[in-house]
């Protein structure tokens, strides 16, 4: 019977990094999946993790199973990494979590638990969204909605647009929110705008779902949580998928973690069995060595000094290819104004390119970009930058 299954399209992401792998082409560049390069091209063992995981094969313990809901200490870790160490919601203990197999996994513990729980609500998304986030909802059985983010003529947030369709929500609907690095504009609101956001949603009676993946890599990690901590005000609900792969460098490791505030300490209770119960169905309980690894750095302040270190190095690097980019464009004489890349946050860049230009970048000149026009800035390298420009020069001028 198996012969009359049908093969399924590839990834719009993966896929692409799939088809770069087996391009002959010498000259290609991979600007398509979200991975930090340095500025050598490689994708770098931070050094706070082979201490790390120095230090862990040193003293080697057990290979049991964790928890359900995975390592305690990991849990509290990223969840004071993400609120704030002395957040309300930690203190008041009202938050339910789980160490998760990376933020996709946290994201579908999530989905698991909307079907089970709330499972008339609607989870609406940015338009445009990181393309893998209607499939999680959608394999879960939860309906999706878009909701107005980009105002493209401007390059900017579309906050009248964005307002005006929480409205029109109904209540007991999931917003899902990009907590910052919009993926893929690169365009995050501002703090006063996350109040405004935050208000509406509040007002409407609707359950914000945050994905927080790249937490330190568009202003610090501190401003970077400004839009969570609009939404944790006391008494509300609230949902969080986090991601260590970007920050950690732990991509293949799968280490992510989902907290779910609740109104009261005794919701988070039931919520944290209604939690692991979709996660024992799902994949058990989790990976150990990624958690432990984050674990063991975030709760030693040298390894978690030299940490933060690296997450400033690579913010960095990426904020001066953007503006080295713009300069490259302008120096190749690209007709238009690029100046908006340097505004935008995290790892991407949403260039403006159209599906025919994507294509021909990867056709003609062996350089992968997302279909949408997503750049991931994060691979431009000294090296390649010239290239990259005089080759987007050529395919807008065509
Ligand atoms: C991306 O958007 O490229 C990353 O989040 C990697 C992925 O899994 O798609």
């Amino acid at each position: 019977m198996l012969e009359r299954i049908e093969a399924a399209p590839k990834d719009a992401i993966l896929g692409l990094g799939e088809a770069f792998k087996a391009d002959p082409r010498s000259e290609k560049i991979n600007l398509s999946v979200g991975v930090y390069q340095d500025e050598h091209g490689k994708t770098p063992l931070l050094e706070c993790v082979k201490e790390a995981e120095r230090r862990l094969a040193a003293n080697p313990t057990t290979k049991s199973y964790l928890p359900i809901s995975g390592l305690p200490e990991y849990c509290k870790a990223t969840a004071e990494l993400a609120f704030g160490a002395g957040n309300e919601p930690l203190v008041s203990k009202r938050v339910a979590w789980a160490q998760t197999p990376g933020g996709t996994g946290a994201l579908r513990v999530s989905a698991d638990f909307i079907a089970a729980n709330l499972p008339n609500s609607t989870v609406w998304m940015s338009e445009p969204t990181w393309p893998n986030h209607p499939q999680i909802f959608n394999a879960a059985g939860i309906a999706t909605k878009t909701y107005p983010y980009f105002d493209a003529p401007n390059n900017s947030l579309n906050l009248a647009g964005m307002l005006a369709a929480i409205e029109k929500m109904a209540a007991g609907d999931v917003i899902l929110l990009h907590g910052c690095c919009h993926n893929p504009t690169g365009i995050d609101p501002t703090a006063a705008e996350w109040k405004q956001i935050a208000d509406a949603v509040f007002a409407r009676g609707v359950m914000p779902l945050l994905d927080f993946a790249y937490q330190g890599f568009g202003d610090g990690l501190e401003e970077d949580a400004v839009g969570l901590k609009a939404f944790s005000r006391p008494g509300a609900e609230l949902m969080v998928c986090s991601s260590y792969s970007k920050n950690f460098g732990l991509y293949r490791e799968r280490v992510g973690a989902l907290f779910v505030v609740t109104s009261t300490a005794a919701a988070a209770a039931s919520v944290q069995t209604q939690i692991d119960k979709v996660i024992r169905s799902n994949y058990s309980n989790p990976p150990a060595h990624g958690g432990e690894v984050v674990a063991t750095i975030l709760r030693d302040p040298e390894l978690r000094k030299q940490w933060e270190g690296e997450v400033t190095t690579m913010r960095n690097r990426i904020n001066d290819m953007r503006h080295a980019l713009v300069e490259a464009l302008a120096a190749q004489g690209v007709p238009g104004d690029y100046s908006f890349m340097t505004r935008q946050r995290g790892m991407f860049s949403f260039s403006g390119l159209t599906k025919e230009q994507v294509e021909a970048l990867r056709s003609e000149y062996a350089i992968y970009i997302v279909g949408s026009g997503r750049i991931n800035v994060a691979g431009l390298t000294p090296a390649n930058i010239e290239r990259v420009a005089q080759c987007i020069g050529e395919v807008v001028g065509q």
